[in-house]
């Protein structure tokens, strides 16, 4: 199976928060960050296998600093890892504050996609080559992000067979 960079898959998405995108702490709302996590790591995604996928499961978005109508947003996603259908993408989030100039990581994302056939079957994807020491690092830590994300799976499974699909009022 063909190899490929992670520059391959790199892209970076530049926003301005909007009184339209805050919370009420005058923050940036954190599904509109979710929703750009999502966007850009398919983006990412999609380039590596240039093929259709689909979001499989995000493992977490941790957000670490607040991010303020005075700061832009500046997403970062590549490939970090391939399973045999499954993608790892990596996210990071930087706030900029454009009056000082200030930046900062605000957020990190692991996200996984499926890459599928016309037939919505998954099919195998090409490998990954690291290149620079962020991208060998996540590389090199995906097999376990991916056995934790395997016994997950099989929690949510049960957890799902186990819940009621009945109306609140029935
Ligand atoms: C993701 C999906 C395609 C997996 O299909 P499936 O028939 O269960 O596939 P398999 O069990 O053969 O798994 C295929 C690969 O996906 C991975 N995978 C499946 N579910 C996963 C999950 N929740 N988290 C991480 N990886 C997952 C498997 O580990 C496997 O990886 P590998 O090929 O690299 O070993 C299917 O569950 C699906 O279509 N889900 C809905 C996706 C969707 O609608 N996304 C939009 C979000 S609203």
């Amino acid at each position: 199976m063909e190899q490929r960079y992670s520059r391959e898959s790199k892209c970076f998405k530049t926003a301005r928060v909007f009184p339209t995108d805050v919370n009420n702490h005058n923050t940036l709302f954190g599904g509109k960050l979710m929703a750009y996590i999502d966007d850009i790591a398919s983006i990412a995604a999609t380039k590596h296998c240039r093929r259709s996928v689909v979001t499989a499961s995000t493992d977490s978005v941790d957000f670490l600093h607040p991010i303020r109508p005075s700061d832009s947003v500046c997403l970062e996603a590549f490939v970090t890892w391939t399973g045999r259908s499954s993608v790892e993408v990596f996210v990071k989030v930087i706030k900029e504050d454009l009056l000082s100039g200030d930046r900062i990581v605000a957020a990190t994302s692991f996200l996984t996609f499926v890459a599928l056939n016309a037939d919505r079957k998954p099919v195998p994807v090409p490998g990954v080559m690291p290149e620079t020491e962020e991208e060998t690092k996540l590389y090199e830590t995906a097999p376990q992000r991916a056995d934790m994300r395997k016994m997950r799976r099989e929690e949510s499974k049960k957890l799902a067979g186990f819940l009621t699909v009945k109306h609140p009022w029935d």
